[in-house]
């Protein structure tokens, strides 16, 4: 097991910065002090295999595409996408609606658009997480104009409180309260992504 030499972890304690070996024992993660973990690797994974079983079962003999929504859903769509029991295309979308900010802004920005022909196909949106539903429903609106066959969403994170649009949310990992939230994908000024877990971000002491 690696325990920091009393030196280096002086200098990353000083830099806001520690490693923590993780609650379920499985090594050492860096995460730095204004973190609090919501949801650690096991719970994730787990509610992952559970989403992926769902979905296998329900596109059964379908034509499957996967439109990850990057960057927050990367990790997402790559753990979910290898749970799956049925072949399924992926494809990714990036649009940026955040900024470096913890408030949503209005104009979303298409970065790149789905490549794939989806007519006739079934889209599952994958989105690391909900909030206002802006996004989402702006890039269901978007999709829906090309002919595909059907239209699901799964989201690992749902902040249901924040919600403005009507979003049809089909699968759904975790709901979260109003807080801003990190890693698994999802940052604050880039940062956080390759976090291993799912932690709760105090911006205001960052
Ligand atoms: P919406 O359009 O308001 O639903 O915002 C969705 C996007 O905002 C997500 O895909 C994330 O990129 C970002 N977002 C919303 N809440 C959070 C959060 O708590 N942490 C990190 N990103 C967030
Ligand atoms: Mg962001």
């Amino acid at each position: 097991m690696f325990t920091p030499s009393l030196p280096l972890f002086t200098i990353l304690t000083m830099c806001g910065i520690f490693c923590k070996e993780m609650p379920d024992g499985k090594g050492i993660a860096w995460m730095d002090e204004n973190l609090e973990i919501l949801f650690d690797e096991q719970a994730i994974e787990q509610r992952v295999a559970e989403l992926a079983a769902q979905i296998s079962h329900d596109y059964e003999g379908k034509d499957l595409v996967l439109v990850c929504i990057l960057k927050g859903a990367a990790l997402f769509t790559a753990d979910l996408s290898r749970h799956l029991t049925i072949p399924a295309t992926l494809d990714f979308v990036h649009v940026s609606s955040y900024g470096n900010a913890t408030v949503s802004s209005r104009t979303i920005i298409m970065k790149k658009d789905i490549d794939t022909d989806i007519r006739g196909k079934n889209v599952l949106f994958v989105d690391g997480i909900i909030d206002t539903g802006g996004t989402i429903t702006f890039l269901i609106e978007r999709c829906r104009e090309r002919g595909s066959a059907s239209i699901k969403v799964v989201t690992l994170l749902d902040k249901h409180s924040r919600r403005t649009a009507d979003v049809p949310i089909d699968y759904r990992g975790f709901e979260v309260p109003d807080i801003f939230v990190v890693g698994y994908g999802m940052d604050y000024g880039e940062k956080y992504r390759n976090l291993p877990y799912i932690a709760a971000l105090d911006p205001l002491s960052t």
